[in-house]
């Protein structure tokens, strides 16, 4: 058996369990464009994927979080310790630390699972191990007294009782929250879970200032596949007015509000009669067929920008999710940006953000 030497050995990412492959294929196909030898490896319904190089610091420089579709989270892994004695955990991570050159102390500590069948169960002993470690890395000088956020962070993720990597993230260009999940509740009044789709977009897709910028009230916006209504009213409690356009029926509430007006039509023939602010696209269609319409819109200068939704097909998702964001860019016909994402609240679906680029 080759024994690992002290360093980051690998980019280890987060993903949806099942999107292994897909996360694995990107990573390998960006890490080839990036000119970063290496290899992924992972195991299906794993939720994660380790992309093993002797790189792993100039990978995560050349990828950054924001451009990766299948990845909830970007660590740079620096020890991977199998084997370990349940009654010490703490040693090893110290010894781990300590064999390679680190920016000492580092900003915060999440000790996480995988968010898979097999790593739920370990969410009570992250909490516990997270509550014991953390006073031992503040004792040797790792860790800040308080959370800094302009610091490294360090992740502890358990693979088993006896099995956890450690890595880092850089708070930058990584996600926010633990195990890459934002944590937003389903509001009562919400028409449909899918709101929750359209919540995280906007927290995750735009900037802070894009959303302070773009969200405002009385913008114009259009929802094409809009039934039941949860995207309709995300846009609506964010000041706008919307036409929703959907054979479908809309909640009664929605209509009520006076904000909302309901078309019936066909969201793939339907176009605006004048410029909008915002168009936002869930219909559940082929995703180059969306992907064309959708580049259709921003070509003619329909919207300002659009946030939609690609259901993907069962095999090649990864080339299917490239191939339909060339296809956007291509019939956009005009510099665009393009921001991807298989969201926390996506199932077999990316989530795409366009803006003409500034
Ligand atoms: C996943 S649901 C949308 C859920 C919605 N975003 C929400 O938050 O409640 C997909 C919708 O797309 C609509 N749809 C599918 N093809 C369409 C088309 N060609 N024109 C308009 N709506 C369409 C369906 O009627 C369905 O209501």
């Amino acid at each position: 058996m080759n024994h690992p030497q002290p360093g980051a050995d690998a980019l280890l990412c987060y993903c949806r369990a099942g999107f292994e492959p897909e996360l694995a294929a990107e990573l390998t196909e960006r890490a080839a464009i990036a000119g970063v030898p290496g290899y992924a490896r992972t195991e299906r319904g794993s939720g994660h994927v380790e992309f093993l190089t002797e790189e792993a610091h100039e990978l995560t420089r050349a990828l950054s979080f924001s451009r990766l579709v299948f990845a909830r989270q970007k660590l740079v892994r620096l020890a991977d310790l199998p084997d370990l004695d349940p009654a010490d955990r703490i040693t090893p991570i110290l010894e781990a630390l300590s064999a390679q050159p680190l920016p000492k102390p580092f900003g915060a500590l999440w000790v996480e699972h995988p968010d898979s069948d097999e790593g739920k169960p370990l969410a009570g002993l992250a909490r516990s191990f997270q509550n014991a470690l953390r006073p031992a890395l503040r004792k040797a000088g790792w860790l800040t007294a308080q959370d800094n956020a302009h610091r490294p962070r360090l992740h502890v993720l358990l693979i088993a009782g006896n099995h956890l990597m450690v890595a880092m993230a850089n708070p930058a260009d990584s996600s926010p929250w633990p195990l890459g999940i934002p944590r937003l509740r389903m509001h009562p009044s919400a028409p449909s879970r899918s709101a929750l789709k359209l919540e995280e977009a906007l927290l995750t897709l735009l900037t802070e200032d894009e959303r302070t910028q773009q969200l405002r009230d009385n913008m114009q916006a259009a929802d094409l596949g809009a039934a039941p209504g949860g995207w309709s009213w995300v846009l609506m409690r964010n000041g706008m007015k919307v036409t929703s356009v959907d054979n479908g029926p809309l909640q009664q509430e929605l209509l009520d509000s006076g904000r909302i007006d309901h078309l019936r039509a066909d969201g793939f023939s339907w176009q605006p009669k004048r410029r909008l602010d915002w168009m936002v696209c869930d219909m559940v269609e082929q995703p180059r067929r969306v992907a064309e319409r959708m580049a259709t819109w921003m070509r003619e200068g329909w919207c300002r920008q659009t946030i939609f939704n690609l259901k993907l097909p069962m095999k090649k998702r990864w080339d299917e999710t490239r191939l339909c964001l060339e296809l956007f860019e291509q019939q956009a016909e005009r510099p665009m940006t393009v921001r991807a994402k298989q969201l926390y609240h996506d199932r077999e679906e990316i989530t795409v953000y366009a803006a003409p680029a500034e």
